[in-house]
C-alpha cells in the first residue's frame, strides 16, 4: 500500500474547466501548475486529472485516440511532465485517468482491427464472425468495417470495447481471458501505465474498472484476476503508485481486484445517495438537509459491513461529487454543505473533492457538450474571482469551453477567501484538522456511538476523537460516554457534559 495515501486528500480537476493560461477558452496544464499553491493551501495533497489524452472528444476525452500523447488543447507532453515535477516539489501526487475498457473508434489499433486481413490488432477488440450476427446482452455496431463481423461497445457508439476475453465463452468468436491476444491487450495497458509512471505520474483513476472481462460471473472473478495481475506488476515495479477504481463495490474492488481505493459512487438508493443526493424520487430526504428528515442508518446499514470487510485491504473513497454527478450545491445550501463536508472529510479512507465544490459552485442547466448531456452542468469553468470570465480565462466569452456562471450570487474563490465564515474557509479548516489529527486520517478506526433511525444527533468515534453531527434545525441530545474531553473543532454549537451531548441546530462537533 503506498504510504502517502494515509493522509491523502484528493482534488479532482476537469482540465477543460480549471484555469486557462493561453486565452483559448479552455483550461491547460500550465493553468494547473499556476494553481498548485491554491490547491495546497486548500488542504489537498493529491490530484486526479480527468483524461487529458489525444481524443476526438465525443465523450470529453474518455474516448482516447492515443494513450501516450496529451491533447494539444491542454499543452504538450513536456508540459504535463513539468506539472508532475512542480506538483511533487509541493508535496502533491498526481493520478491520471486510465481508460482501459475502450478506445476511441479513431484509435489506430481500432483502425487496424477493422481491416479484413488478419493483423496484430485483429483481436484487440471484440468482434463477432458474421456481419449480421448480434451480440447477446451487449451493445454493438455493424456495417462500418471491411471486416465481416460486428464489434462490441463499452459505452457510447464511439467507444469500441477492448478485448480482455470472456470468462464463459458461449460463441466461437469469444476468446478466453488467457488467450494470447487477450493477454496482449492487458500487456498493452501495462505498457501505457509504465509510460506515464516512468514520466512521473503517481498512479491512476481507472475508468469502468469492473467492465473488462465479458460474460464475467457474479464475483467478477475474470476481471478481478486481471487487476490482480496488474497489481503484481505495480507492487514489483512501482510500489508507490496508487490505483483508485471507478467500481463502487469495495468488497470486489479492494479485496478481490487489489485496488488501493474504490469510489463510493452515487447510485439511486445506495448509502452514499442517502447522505446528499436523495432527491431522485421526488421528496429530498438527504441526511444533510436541514429539515432533518434524513436517516443516517440508511447509510450505515450499507457502509458498516462493507467497511468492516474491506478496511484491512484498501480505502473507501467519499466524494463531494464528480464530473458525472450533479454538483452537491444542486440541493444543499452552504450551511448544509459545510456539515456534509465535515462528515465526508472526517471519515476513514481517502476523500475526493471535486473542483469548485469547495466554494459551492452551482449546477448549470446547459445544452450538452462533448457527450456530457446532463453532466455538462457540473463541468463549467472554475470561478476564481469577480473579473472577466470569473478569472478563468482571458479569452472572449463566446470561446469558453462552457459558459461561466455569471448569475447573481455565483460564488468565487477571491470573495470567499475574504470571508472567514465562507464555505471555502470551512473546507480549509476541516482539511487542516484532518492533517493535524492522525485519528481523522485513512487508517484510524471508525465506530458508531449513537445512530437511531428517525433521531439525531449522529455520534461517532474516530480513534480517540468523538464527533457529533446535527444537520437539523432542532436542538437535539444523545446520551454518550463523553469522558473528560475538550472541544477540538466545531461548526455551530454543541456541548458535552454529564454523559450527554447537546447539539444546537445545524452543528458539528469534534471532541478530544
Ligand atoms: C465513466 C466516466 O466517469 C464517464 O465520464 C465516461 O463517460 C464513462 N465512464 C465512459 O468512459
Amino acid at each position: 500500500m503506498p504510504g502517502w495515501l494515509k493522509n491523502a486528500v484528493f482534488y479532482e480537476i476537469y482540465p477543460q474547466s480549471f484555469y486557462d493560461t493561453n486565452g483559448d477558452g479552455i483550461g491547460d496544464f500550465n493553468g494547473i501548475i499556476e494553481k498548485l499553491d491554491y490547491i495546497r493551501e486548500l488542504g489537498c495533497n493529491a490530484l486526479w486529472i480527468n483524461p487529458c489524452f489525444d481524443s476526438p472528444f465525443k465523450d470529453a476525452g474518455y474516448d482516447v485516440r492515443d494513450y501516450k500523447k496529451v491533447a494539444p488543447r491542454y499543452g504538450t507532453n513536456d508540459d504535463l511532465y513539468r506539472l508532475f515535477e512542480e506538483a511533487h516539489k509541493k508535496g502533491i501526487h498526481i493520478l491520471l485517468d486510465l481508460v482501459p475498457g475502450h478506445t476511441s473508434e479513431e484509435h489506430p489499433w481500432f483502425r487496424e482491427s477493422q481491416k479484413a486481413e488478419n493483423n496484430e490488432y485483429t483481436n484487440r477488440y471484440v468482434w463477432t464472425d458474421h456481419p449480421f450476427a448480434p451480440i447477446k446482452g451487449y451493445p454493438y455496431i455493424g456495417g462500418e468495417s471491411e471486416r465481416g463481423g460486428v464489434y462490441l461497445l463499452n459505452f457510447f457508439k464511439c467507444q469500441p470495447a477492448l478485448n480482455y476475453g470472456f470468462l464463459n465463452c458461449e460463441e466461437k468468436w469469444q476468446l478466453p481471458p488467457d488467450h494470447p491476444d487477450c493477454i496482449a491487450t492487458r500487456e498493452a495497458m501495462k505498457d501505457v501505465m509504465r509510460f506515464w509512471l516512468d514520466h512521473g505520474c503517481d498512479g491512476f483513476r481507472v475508468d469502468m474498472a469492473a467492465s473488462l472481462v465479458k460474460n464475467d460471473d457474479e464475483a467478477k472473478s475474470g476481471t478481478c484476476a486481471l487487476w490482480r495481475n496488474i497489481r503484481e506488476m505495480l507492487d514489483e515495479e512501482y510500489p508507490e503508485a496508487a490505483m483508485v477504481s471507478e467500481w463502487g463495490d469495495p468488497v470486489k474492488a479492494l479485496n478481490s481486484a487489489g485496488f488501493h481505493m474504490d469510489f463510493y459512487l452515487n447510485r439511486r438508493g445506495n448509502g452514499y445517495n442517502t447522505l446528499m443526493r436523495d432527491y431522485e424520487t421526488g421528496e429530498d430526504n438527504s441526511f444533510f438537509k436541514k429539515d432533518g428528515k434524513g436517516d443516517i442508518t440508511r447509510f450505515l446499514n450499507e457502509y458498516l459491513p462493507d467497511y468492516a470487510a474491506t478496511k484491512e485491504h484498501g480505502y473507501y473513497c467519499m466524494l463531494t461529487c464528480n464530473h458525472d454527478t450533479l454538483r452537491p450545491k444542486y440541493n444543499l445550501d452552504d450551511r448544509e454543505l459545510k456539515l456534509a463536508y465535515a462528515f465526508l472529510f472526517t471519515m476513514p479512507g481517502v476523500p475526493y473533492l471535486y473542483y469548485g465544490d469547495e466554494i459551492g459552485m452551482r449546477y448549470q442547466e446547459l445544452p450538452t457538450k462533448e457527450g456530457g448531456y446532463h453532466r455538462t452542468g457540473s463541468r463549467t469553468p472554475m470561478q476564481w474571482n469577480a473579473e472577466k470570465n470569473a478569472g478563468f480565462s482571458d479569452g472572449s466569452a463566446e470561446d469558453l469551453y462552457l459558459p461561466v456562471d455569471l448569475s447573481a450570487g455565483a460564488p468565487d474563490v477571491a470573495a470567499q477567501e475574504m470571508d472567514a465564515n465562507s464555505l471555502l474557509n470551512t473546507v480549509k479548516a476541516l482539511l487542516r484538522l484532518r492533517q493535524e489529527e492522525e485519528d481523522l486520517q485513512a487508517d484510524a478506526g471508525f465506530e458508531v456511538v449513537y445512530a437511531e433511525s428517525g433521531k439525531l444527533p449522529f455520534v461517532y468515534r474516530r480513534g480517540n476523537l468523538l464527533l457529533a453531527l446535527n444537520p437539523s434545525l432542532e436542538t437535539v441530545t444523545a446520551a454518550a460516554d463523553v469522558g473528560n474531553r475538550t472541544v477540538r473543532f466545531s461548526i455551530g454549537k454543541g456541548n458535552a457534559e454529564d454523559g450527554m451531548i447537546t447539539m444546537e441546530p445545524q452543528s458539528f462537533l469534534v471532541l478530544k
